[in-house]
């Protein structure tokens, strides 16, 4: 019999990726996108859902031509997609009523702040595991619908249908207006602060908190399951899971025992802790989010680390400062110092993620004297990305009561082997970065795979784990503290800069 692939589709910040998996999870061919990031005010990031839908239409042929299969050779798409970002669209045209509102806009910073008085806001984190914050999708939501004409008349109608990416992706690929189905799993779902993290299913009384129509709102589902066949692209494929990215990669990462922690290293980075079935609520900044849900098996909870900005500050670094030409030279030109000089960045360029959710925090650089030279901000900037894994990492054992032994690592950034040593120094344990770097879309591809028994359980996905790279602790514990309590002390800085 030919080889058969299963086909993923990472729908990124930036771009959209579809890649062909073999059996023995290797890449057969890639196909990616980039897409426009617009801007219209400062703190907004929007994004053309129809643009983003017209380049999967493009990739996803360019990749089962690139591998010389054709879509009968695909036995099932799993979807990974960016969280948080949010899309409403007509569901008679299909025509969405604005542009997407990505995960980064800060927007509704002011509504979140009226909404943190409003009875009902010190629930919420029990019931859907996440802190009010701009982050999620709910302040959205409502801002499109407190803002866009007649939008909370047709949402309550029924005539317009909210989605996350993978749920705009799956309604067109299913058929769109002609019978599209309108569905979101529950790892995506666990985002929005509207999920009941305990029942898996929409909360009333969120709903009500933020005055969100429930008939806007997709079907929640298991992480891996057929949710419908394509009708438009290439017709016939099976999907057979979605998965928000960072979810997609613990499982590409085969995470699958209580206590396993990976972290993805890209514009932002995103730790997620594997604590099984038990739902453990964060008392140390964290996220309690779901890990992944397999057809018919109870749902894997995880906790997560949300760091908003890692990558970004060595793009900033580069387009902004000018001091280096490309992303990669980061690390040449840190490794032209010994040490940081004193010197300590804290990025907080849209307020702090995890573990402090502060939006009013703004970034500092600390310590400057007359000595500190461009190698050492490099350094700084570097180091930053280290510390900030270090404090998620720190709540995430007092959380869980679980030790993190190793730290699984994947995402551009990993590229970089000093930024890579120092999470390991910081940490005081191994990192180590597996053969298959694509984590995220082998994560939507191996849960596809399963959904339709092209690979057999978790242990066989386990089999084709293999180490590509391990970075072993070497910095002394008494500096490594001194350091760590200076960069708290950076930290302190960001608070209550804006009165
Ligand atoms: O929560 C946002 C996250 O899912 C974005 O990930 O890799 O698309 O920047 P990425």
């Amino acid at each position: 019999m030919a080889q058969r692939y299963v086909m993923s589709i990472d729908q990124g910040t930036t771009s959209t990726r579809c890649i062909l998996f073999d059996q023995r999870g290797r890449l057969a061919a890639v196909s990616q996108r980039e897409h426009h990031q617009y801007f219209p005010k400062p703190g907004w990031v929007e994004q053309d859902a129809v643009e983003i839908w017209r380049n999967v239409d493009r990739i996803v042929p360019r990749a089962l031509s690139e591998a010389g299969i054709s879509g009968t050779d695909v036995v099932a798409l799993g979807i990974a997609n960016q969280r948080e970002t949010s899309v409403i669209w007509d569901r008679h045209t299909g025509a969405p009523v604005g542009h997407a509102i990505v995960w980064q806009d800060i927007r509704t910073e002011e509504l979140v702040r009226e909404l943190a008085h409003k009875p009902g806001a010190e629930k919420i984190r029990e019931r859907c595991g996440l802190p009010l914050a701009t982050y999620f999708s709910a302040p959205r939501i409502r801002w499109m619908l407190d803002t866009i004409p007649r939008l909370r008349e047709r949402a309550e109608r029924g005539d317009v249908l909210f989605g996350t990416m993978e749920t705009w992706l799956i309604w067109n690929l299913t058929g769109g207006t002609d019978g599209g189905v309108h569905v979101t799993d529950v790892t995506n779902a666990s985002r929005t602060l509207l999920m009941n993290l305990a029942t898996l299913s929409w909360d009333d009384d969120l709903l009500a908190f933020f005055d969100v129509p429930r008939q806007m709102l997709p079907e929640i589902r298991p992480s891996t399951q057929i949710y419908g066949k394509t009708r438009r692209v290439v017709p016939g494929i099976k999907i057979a899971a979605a998965l928000g990215d960072q979810h997609a990669a613990l499982f590409g990462q085969t995470c699958f025992s209580r206590g396993e922690t990976k972290c993805t290293y890209g514009t932002g980075s995103f730790l997620l802790m594997n604590t099984g079935t038990t739902l453990v609520r964060s008392t140390h900044g964290l996220l309690t989010t779901i890990g992944y849900q397999v057809a018919g098996e109870r749902v894997v909870y995880a906790l997560e680390g949300s760091i908003a900005v890692t990558g970004s500050l060595v793009q900033w670094f580069r387009d902004s400062l000018g001091l280096i030409n490309s992303a990669p030279e980061i690390e040449t030109l840190a490794r032209t110092v010994e040490d940081n000089g004193g010197c300590y960045i804290v990025p907080a360029f849209s307020g702090l993620f995890a573990p402090h959710w502060r939006s009013e925090a703004r970034g500092v650089i600390a310590g400057l004297t007359s000595y500190i030279t461009k190698g050492h901000l490099a350094r700084a900037v570097l180091e930053s990305t280290a510390w900030q894994t270090r404090e998620v990492v720190d709540a995430m054992n007092a959380d869980s009561g679980l030790r993190s032994t190793t730290l699984k690592v994947d995402g551009g950034m990993t590229a970089d082997h000093l930024l890579m040593q120092l999470i390991a120094d910081v940490l005081d344990i191994p990192v180590m970065r597996p053969m298959v770097a694509e984590t995220v879309s082998l994560g939507a591809a191996y849960a596809a795979g399963l959904a339709v028994g092209y690979w057999p359980d978790l242990e066989g996905l386990r089999r084709n784990w293999h180490l590509a790279a391990r970075w072993n602790p070497q910095m002394d514990a008494g500096h490594r503290e001194a350091e760590f309590t200076n960069w708290k002390r950076a930290v302190e800085l960001t608070f209550n800069w804006i009165k």
